[in-house]
């Protein structure tokens, strides 16, 4: 059986109730459920929190059920806060794979602390990371033609090695001041030359855009030729898709996070894998 979120309407057609309580609780009711294998398609960002309740909801309800079920979610959220980076902070992508254990098997896209495609378990859950790596660079290459594709951090090095691709090195700095949880880039550095090369700067994702304004200033300053921008998942936040818009010859993202720069459908890489 396949359940659909609303949150997935742009690809499937849902058949989910999702509500609010007057209070602000969250309601969710799947009407058809059934004792049998089943697929829950639900997206857990934007709105993260709510939207991993949503996910623990519905798990629980085709777990009364007696269904098995396998969660596809394209963005696995607190992905990147699987380290402590200061004493007394919380090991959040353990506890939000640990919420979400209820599924049989999350199916997720670039999930980044696995760094590569494969069958994982972390926090008691099986984790099924594909990567959109050849999606996104197949379509830099018709878009831009004949391009060389770079990372702008080890992390990041996975989604371009198979294509010959090197990778830039990354430093963050402490915490900023302030009430956002946010590390400062210090420097991006590169040890191979990009003079007169058509680039494609290639991510897991693109936040804040602070990691690709730097990548994209370093090859600039390298001397590149043009210069394009991707990732797997694309939040913009702030103005920082117009941002980059201004700096580089283009910029694009899968429709993990649906946005106007999500010029690669997950479509066919969802299929391909249930298919499977
Ligand atoms: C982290 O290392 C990731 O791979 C991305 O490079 C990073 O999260 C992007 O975030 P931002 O756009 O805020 O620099």
């Amino acid at each position: 059986m396949r359940v659909v979120s609303q949150n997935f309407s742009d690809i499937l057609e849902p058949n989910v109730e999702m509500k609010t309580f007057p209070d602000g609780d969250t309601y969710v009711r799947i009407p058809d459920v059934k004792k049998e294998d089943s697929i829950l398609f639900h997206r857990l960002y934007p709105e993260q929190n709510t939207a991993i309740f949503q996910a623990v909801l519905m798990l629980d309800i085709l777990k009364r059920a007696e269904a098995s079920t396998t969660l596809v979610s394209p963005y696995l959220p607190y992905s990147r806060q699987d380290k402590t980076f200061k004493e007394g902070e919380a090991l959040s992508a353990e506890i939000v794979c640990r919420l979400l254990s209820d599924a049989k098997k999350l199916v997720t896209i670039d999930c980044h602390f696995l760094k590569k495609e494969g069958t994982f378990n972390y926090g008691g859950l099986e984790i099924e990371n594909i990567s959109a790596n050849k999606l996104l660079i197949e379509h830099a290459r018709k878009k831009a033609g004949d391009v060389e594709i770079i990372s702008p951090d080890a992390g990041a090095k996975y989604l371009v090695e198979e294509a010959g691709g090197k990778s830039m090195e990354k430093k963050r700095g402490e915490y900023q001041e302030g009430e956002e949880a946010y590390r400062k880039i210090e420097s991006i550095e590169r040890d191979f030359e990009v003079k007169g090369k058509n680039i494609l700067i290639l991510d897991d994702m693109i936040s804040t855009g602070g990691t690709m304004i730097k990548a994209v200033e370093n090859v600039k300053k390298g001397d590149a030729e043009k210069v394009y921008c991707a990732a797997t998942h694309g939040f913009f936040l702030k103005d920082s898709l117009k941002k980059l818009k201004e700096i580089c010859d283009g910029v694009f993202v899968t429709d993990s996070i649906p946005s106007e720069a999500s010029e690669v459908s997950i479509k066919p890489l969802i299929e391909n894998y249930l298919d499977s």
